[in-house]
């Protein structure tokens, strides 16, 4: 393995001694004594530019095998470029090719293909400008993420994938079993005895509840891992298995858990335009441009706060048709957090209060009956990106709403034991992962943020 990089030896002086590095070809280009081709390596967007002399270089015979595609190996000297493109490139004085990549076959000929098409080759899409910039992109943010946490002292927790209870109660879960389900279909009901825990098990929709358990003992804990939801949601945000990140704190009202999430957004988003400069650019440039502008001012700005009952009466009054009709208790539709976040507030916004029939069993009920103490912060473009809330830690109260709304008390036993032994108000929010990188690359589709994509009625994989 090489240890020199595309994105180090663009940063290098001309002059230095001969230097190896290898990577894809991207474009070649020939004259009758020279060859041209871009060198792509994935360490960054920009590609290496590599002249060979046919002449005098003893590779002539490789490039007729060097294609679009072809994996190489070079060895050259760093010379100053001649051309606009670029401050510096590679004369080569060895080519080997490695693996070709024949003309005839290889899909990514074209400079650029629909994300349509790319979605149906998700083993060749990274070896594209724009999905190389995804990777790139979410890897610095996961790690500006940890980085959030770590600094503040928060005990990253993993939380189990297998879960017995729904943590969001909304029963869309994922069954998870070994029982043989074809012979299933004949019986009445199923022996679940018989199945591999001896009881129903699914995939985990959230790591909430057992953070909850981790905080209620460390004070500060986040989790960040896969989520499954088995949502039908057939839409541009939506996925069957995303990635979630969930702080949860110990003696932290709803203020607190607010200030923490917007702190924690604009700190990843600080970091990307500072780490992923080059990257950031090209989505401002080529998928949505104004992305930077918006992005550096969203990170100096106070995210506007507001109850529901206040988003609900701006938009009753907005006089804009909505297609979902705005009403007390409904919940907001992506047309109205575009509307409040676009047209009113004009950047993200955090609505607080929500009508308790539209949110989870454990949010912390308010004193007037009818709101519960949620917190959703929406942006731009998007709609709700975290939603959160302050939990309700009176036993009596939790037991009661878990008994009207029908869900088994039993599976709950232990979350309500962490209200019974030393009780403390406590706060929480999940971070949509890949919502999060549509946010900051302006990426449309939610299935071009991540690089293997589940979603309702996907089933190429
Ligand atoms: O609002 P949600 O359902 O909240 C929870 O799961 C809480 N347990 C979080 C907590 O308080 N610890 O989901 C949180 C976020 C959403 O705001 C959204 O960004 C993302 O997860 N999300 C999805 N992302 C992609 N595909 C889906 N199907 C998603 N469902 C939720
Ligand atoms: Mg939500």
């Amino acid at each position: 393995m090489n240890t020199l990089r595309v994105k180090d030896l663009l940063l290098t002086e001309p002059g230095g001694g001969p230097v190896t590095v290898s990577g894809w070809v991207r474009t070649k280009r020939d004259t009758k004594t020279v060859c041209f081709f871009e060198l792509n390596d994935g360490s960054c967007l920009a590609n290496l530019q590599v002249i060979v002399d046919k002449e005098s270089s003893d590779s002539a015979g490789e490039l007729d095998r060097l294609q679009t595609g072809a994996s190489v190996e070079i060895t050259g000297i760093i010379v100053a470029s001649p051309g606009e493109n670029q401050r510096v490139e590679l004369s080569a004085s060895q080519v080997v090719v490695i693996g070709e990549a024949p003309t005839d076959s290889y899909p990514l000929q074209k400079k650029r293909h629909s994300f349509e098409f790319l979605r149906e080759i998700a083993h060749l899409r990274p070896r594209t400008n724009t999905f190389g910039a995804v990777a790139r992109v979410r890897n610095a943010a996961s790690f500006a993420i940890h980085r959030f946490f770590q600094e503040r002292g928060f005990i990253y927790v993993h939380t189990p994938i297998i879960t017995a209870s729904d943590a969001e109660g909304a029963g869309e879960m994922f069954q998870v079993t070994t029982l043989p389900l074809g012979n299933l279909a004949e019986t009445e009901s199923v022996d679940y005895t018989r199945d591999f825990f001896g009881k129903p098990a699914y995939l985990t929709v959230s790591g909430q509840l057992n953070a909850e358990i981790y905080a209620c003992a460390l004070e500060r804990v986040y989790t960040f891992g896969p989520t499954f939801r088995a949502e039908n949601s057939n839409t541009t945000r939506h996925l069957a298995e995303f990635w979630m990140i969930e702080p949860e704190m110990a003696f932290c009202d709803i203020t607190c858990n607010m200030d923490i999430a917007e702190a924690f957004i604009k700190f990843v988003l600080s970091e990307i335009l500072e780490k992923c400069a080059e990257d950031m650019e090209f989505f401002d440039a080529r998928i949505q441009p104004g992305l930077l502008e918006s992005l550096r001012k969203v990170k100096d700005t106070p995210f506007a706060r507001v109850t529901y009952s206040e988003a609900m009466d701006r938009l009753k009054g907005s006089g804009e048709e909505f297609a979902f009709p705005v009403s007390w208790g409904s919940d907001l539709q992506s047309e109205h957090e575009k509307y409040l976040t676009e047209k009113v507030y004009d950047g993200p916004i955090i609505v607080t209060d929500y009508p308790k029939q539209i949110k989870a069993f454990y949010m912390k009920q308010n004193d007037d009956g009818r709101t519960v103490r949620a917190m959703d912060v929406l942006v731009p473009r998007l709609g709700e990106i975290i939603g959160g809330s302050q939990r309700e830690e009176n036993e009596d109260l939790l037991t009661r709403r878990i008994r009207e709304l029908g869900l088994k008390e039993e599976s709950y036993w232990w979350y309500l034991e962490l209200r019974k032994f030393g009780t403390v108000p406590h706060s929480g929010f999940g971070l949509g992962f890949e919502r999060l990188v549509q946010y900051l690359t302006g990426m449309q589709n939610i299935r071009d943020v991540i690089p293997f994509p589940r979603a309702v009625k996907t089933a190429d994989f």
